[in-house]
């Protein structure tokens, strides 16, 4: 059984004292939830306190992008060493980083095996932007994406990892794909790749969330989705009462 996980990507927002701020007023409905993985991905500059205000708590924590070199020359740039002990997930190849920041499937597959080698778990976000959703191409951009991040991960790295379907075109825009047109994604195109790559025990246990839109309004209807394992939630996640209800809902349906 793959457990709902509802990760929060906070991208650039919130000062350390307001990030604090808002885990202490998610962190007690959170943790109370038995049956939904919540986590929490602050900037880099608030994860050690976010990772102190959670400290003993079942939330985790994740970062929002990493290199992967071990260090160096490298000016900007966090080593994944140095993420390991801050945070559990880290969240690698979101699409404003790809559009951004240069980020390509070869980079996340070598950050992806940089975040294995300390302990971290990815999380890898995928999808296609409104010209490729609308030419007929989702199903192969994903599954190039996902075969790219992949490369020369082991059976049990896959299986252990978190795919975040996110339509680009759905992101931050208020038009949150269809539950079920995301679901068919998610399960033919996602885990059909990762079975064909691997194998169907692979496919079934990997956890494939979606994000783009997704609110407390909407997340009952998505977790209602067998294929879809939780949300990667932008702007929904910066509020605690949006983001505790999300977490709520998604235990009504699926706990
Ligand atoms: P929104 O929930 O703001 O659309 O952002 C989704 C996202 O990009 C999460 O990574």
């Amino acid at each position: 059984m793959r457990k709902p996980i509802i990760a929060g990507n906070w991208k650039m927002n919130k000062t350390i004292a307001e990030a604090v701020e808002l885990v202490r007023a998610m962190r007690r409905d959170l943790n109370a939830i038995e049956s939904v993985e919540s986590v929490v991905c602050p900037t880099f500059i608030a994860l050690p306190a976010v990772a102190d205000a959670l400290a003993g708590t079942k939330i985790a924590v994740g970062a929002q992008n990493m290199f992967w070199a071990e260090q160096g020359a490298y000016t900007g740039e966090i080593a994944p060493g140095m993420l390991a002990g801050l945070c559990q997930y880290v969240i690698l190849g979101h699409s404003e980083r790809r559009q951004f920041f240069g980020e390509t499937d070869e980079g996340v597959n070598k950050k992806a095996h940089a975040a294995f080698k300390h302990g971290l778990v990815p999380i890898i976000a995928v999808g296609e932007n409104l010209a490729q959703n609308q030419a007929g191409e989702t199903d192969q951009v994903v599954r190039t994406q996902v075969t790219g991040a992949l490369q020369g991960l082991s059976r049990e790295q896959v299986a252990s990892l978190v795919i975040a379907y996110e339509p680009i075109w759905a992101i931050g825009t208020g038009l949150n794909a269809e539950p079920a047109g995301a679901a068919r994604v998610i399960g033919v195109a996602i885990r059909g790749a990762v079975a064909e790559l691997y194998d169907e025990a692979t496919a079934q246990a990997v956890r494939i969330q979606y994000g783009g839109s997704a609110n407390a309004a909407n997340i009952a209807d998505f977790m209602a989705m067998p294929d879809i394992d939780g949300a990667l939630v932008g702007g929904a996640s910066l509020k605690a009462d949006s983001f505790v209800e999300m977490v709520k809902a998604t235990a009504r349906v699926r706990g």
